[in-house]
């Protein structure tokens, strides 16, 4: 009977010590490894940047180092149109549901019921010194899920040359082709506004073809239409309608 207990009490024993040395080694793993994540993290974040700036060639590998020449972050404040500062860290998506900086969402089909107060949006410059795109994180839902891109457009903040969507749950070989280079490459000339108002449309069909329509995904309707829903929230007088017409990088 002693015996019996022995082995119980050793091979409870043995089991906690190996949990224990597992937990160790697994959390001191995750603490090891979270600046390499972030690391990560950010760099993948630059490398969508990179792309809808148009400087994937360019950077030849050396995202880092393009960023840090080539594109500066600004903070705008959506609803006047202007720059603002913000917290070290400040993330647009994070402070939508910061009550200090969340602003409710009515009345869009965009897929969201909150947003920041206060949008990212990339400054790119040439080699002169001017500004030669301005790129716009955008997101609103697709037929899954919320779908994340970036909306670069030209100095004029009227011509777009990329929608780059970098994370999205769709269908792949439907919905997932938005992130088809044959389709983002439909973009690039495209125009936003015509006299003022936002004209840029998602549609099916031989209309298709004008400076302000893209053609929609075929199969993917639903998605088509987020992206739509996207845009025409982010690129009128609740997103950065305000900032595009004053083409407040200009001043
Ligand atoms: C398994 C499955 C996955 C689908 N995924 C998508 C999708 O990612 N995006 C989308 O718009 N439609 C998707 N659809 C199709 C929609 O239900 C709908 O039929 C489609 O949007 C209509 O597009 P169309 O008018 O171009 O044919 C999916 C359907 C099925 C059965």
């Amino acid at each position: 009977m002693s015996a019996k207990k022995e082995t119980l009490g050793k091979t409870v024993g043995v089991v906690v010590a190996v949990c224990l040395v597992c937990s160790i080694i697994v959390s001191g793993a995750a603490v090891g490894l979270r600046s390499l994540q972030q690391n990560n993290a950010a760099l993948d974040k630059q490398s969508n940047i990179i792309e809808a700036a148009g400087l994937t060639e360019k950077a030849a590998g050396d995202i880092a180092g393009t960023f840090e020449k080539y594109v500066e972050e600004r903070f705008v404040d959506l609803e006047s149109g202007e720059y603002v500062e913000v917290p070290e860290g400040y993330d647009m998506y994070k402070a939508a549901k910061d009550p200090e900086y969340a602003v409710k969402v009515e009345g869009s089909n965009v897929g969201f019921q909150q947003r920041a107060s206060v949008a990212s949006v990339y400054i790119v410059k040439d080699d002169a010194g001017a500004v030669s795109r301005i790129i716009l994180p955008v997101h609103g839902s697709g037929l899954w899920d919320l779908m994340y891109g970036l909306l670069a457009v030209d100095a004029d903040g009227n011509t777009i040359r990329e929608l780059v969507y970098y994370q999205q749950k769709e269908t792949p070989g439907l919905g997932g082709e938005v992130q088809n280079p044959s389709w983002k490459a439909k973009w690039n000339g495209k125009k936003l506004y015509e006299n003022g108002e936002v004209a840029i449309q998602v549609k099916k069909g031989e209309n298709a073809n004008n400076e302000y329509a893209v053609d929609a995904l075929s199969g993917a309707t639903l998605t088509s239409n987020g992206v739509q829903n996207t845009l025409s929230y982010w690129v009128g007088e609740n997103g950065y309608g305000p900032y595009l017409k004053n083409q407040t990088w200009k001043s």
